[in-house]
């Protein structure tokens, strides 16, 4: 099977964008008004896929591993929790702005772009010297410096063209809003820009109701939400966005252990779901949050780049120890082996749903040319994993009449309950196919007059278009066993 000529790789990611608003994956949200800016909406297709990796995810940690459990903590907190938490003081961007196009930028992001365009030029060396001296300035909190770098390397507005620059300053990310009725009572809080915090508030409840001995974990999927200073590359970078995290509380001592061991935990994961080897790397920080002790990201080679799609951190016992100080409740772990009391260690693994959900979009986007002159055919499909995919199975009678309506409509009765089926009678039978692949349904199930006859129907694979034929009773057992989660699990 001949492949498409490469496309380039912005031409691909552009045909991917669209394809996700056209075939109902991703929607800007409030279009009507314009659109919101790094805001986005889900759509019929798009939360199906999604609930899929969210349920692959809480399935894998929490069924999977007999000490991990789940919570779903509010997004609201109090706001102690974000002083305790270092979020308040240090959960910021270093922001510049343009005095002559009056637009803002991420200073860190102008110069990463700007060394990744040396590496483009074919000049690593000064790239690398690039970033290491503006991680070195913001490790200092040296913003005069940061600024002075981006004015020696000549960065320019690309909306201006000028490099008119205000000095550099940090921006926190974190919304707030108010609690309370009327005004003068009114507490200001925050929305979470991290779902972890709602579980280490929560980690002695757990562990008390649950009996729960170290190690152990706590795992939690909801939304975060940063006011980000850029928003771009579509769901890869949110104002509002979901994270799926798991906080594991160990010794304190064998977090290097840990630390290892859910690395390659997490890698297998993503391999699982389907994404392939050669577009997933490690990648160490260099420069580590105020929390962790240790800290890499897993990072998913998109149309733009590899970019971070998890992290997981040694975050030590931060925050508990600075929850105990705070709120002058122990957070401490009476450990019956050591018999001793300790605040446990945690090794963190989080995932963004909305940044898996688009490397699996991006990963599953297949443009194909079979054939060659008369015979060439194009054809654009989503090559997701059956476990994944939006809609399993479309049942499609090849007539509108004849009995095979009755018979199909009896088949997907049968199915509906036991997986997502569709059931459709317009058009040609090559139409429905085309508009299946679109929305990457693996499999569909043609039923024609010799289904009345002999009681079998055709089964039309997504990925090959080849063509199987089955009996009508063992449709069902095949179906289950293709699309079980079962084939995701068994990889890890
Ligand atoms: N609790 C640790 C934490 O929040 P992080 O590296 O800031 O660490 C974890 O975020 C993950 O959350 C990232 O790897 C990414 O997948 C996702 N994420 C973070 N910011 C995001 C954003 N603005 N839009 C979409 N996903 C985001």
């Amino acid at each position: 099977m001949e492949k498409a000529a490469a496309p380039t790789e912005n031409s691909t990611f552009k045909n991917i964008v669209s394809h996700a608003k056209e075939y109902g994956f991703v929607f800007p949200s409030s279009e009507i008004y314009d659109g919101l800016a790094a805001v986005y909406d889900y759509g019929q297709n798009g939360v199906e896929l999604k609930n899929n990796l969210k349920n692959v995810w809480w399935k894998a940690m929490t069924q999977l591993h007999e000490n991990v459990v789940g919570i779903d903590a509010a997004i609201f907190m109090h706001p102690t929790t974000w002083k305790a938490s270092g979020h308040v003081d240090g959960f910021s961007d270093p922001m510049i702005d343009n005095k002559d196009s009056k637009k803002r930028y991420r200073a860190d992001v102008l110069i990463e772009d700007c060394a990744a365009n040396y590496e483009a030029k074919g000049e690593p060396e000064k790239a690398k010297t690039l970033v290491q001296q503006m991680a070195r300035f913001l490790e200092a909190e040296d913003l005069k410096s940061v600024q002075e770098l981006i004015i020696s390397e000549n960065i320019v507005c690309p909306v201006s063209g000028t490099a008119n620059w205000t000095e550099v300053r940090q921006f926190n990310l974190m919304f707030s809003t108010q609690v309370g009725s009327v005004a003068e009572d009114a507490t200001a809080i925050y929305l979470r820009p991290e779902t972890a915090q709602g579980i280490f508030v929560n980690f002695l409840n757990v562990q008390k109701s649950g009996r729960m001995k170290i190690p152990f974990g706590i795992a939690q999927i909801g939304k975060a939400f940063r006011n980000e200073i850029v928003a771009r590359q579509f769901t890869f970078r949110m104002r509002e966005f979901e994270q799926m995290e798991m906080q594991f509380f160990i010794r304190p001592g064998d977090e290097k252990q840990w630390y290892e061991a859910w690395k390659q935990i997490r890698m297998k994961w993503h391999l699982a779901i389907g994404l392939p080897a050669e577009k997933l790397k490690f990648h160490d920080h260099e420069k580590l949050a105020h929390y962790a002790n240790a800290a890499v990201d897993i990072e998913y080679q998109f149309p733009f780049g590899f970019k971070e799609i998890e992290g997981i951190h040694s975050r030590t016992d931060f925050d508990l120890s600075s929850h105990e100080k705070f709120s002058k409740k122990k957070q401490q772990y009476f450990d019956t082996e050591l018999n001793k009391n300790y605040v446990p260690y945690v090794v963190e693994t989080s995932v963004g749903a909305d940044r898996v959900f688009l490397a699996t979009l991006c990963n599953a986007y297949t443009e194909e040319v079979t054939g060659e002159g008369e015979d060439k055919k194009e054809r654009v499909f989503l090559k997701f994993h059956p476990a994944l995919a939006p809609v399993k199975v479309a049942i499609l009678p090849i007539t509108k009449k004849d009995g095979l309506p009755e018979l199909a409509r009896q088949i997907f009765e049968d199915l509906r309950y036991d997986m997502n089926v569709v059931y459709e009678e317009r058009d040609s039978i090559g139409k429905r196919y085309t508009r299946q692949d679109l929305i990457g349904t693996p499999f569909c199930i043609a039923v024609d007059h010799d289904s009345l006859q002999d009681a079998s129907v055709t089964i039309r694979h997504r990925d090959t278009t080849v063509q199987e034929r089955v009996k009508i009773a063992d449709l069902k057992n095949i179906l289950l066993e293709a699309v079980s989660i079962k084939r995701i699990f068994e990889k890890l």
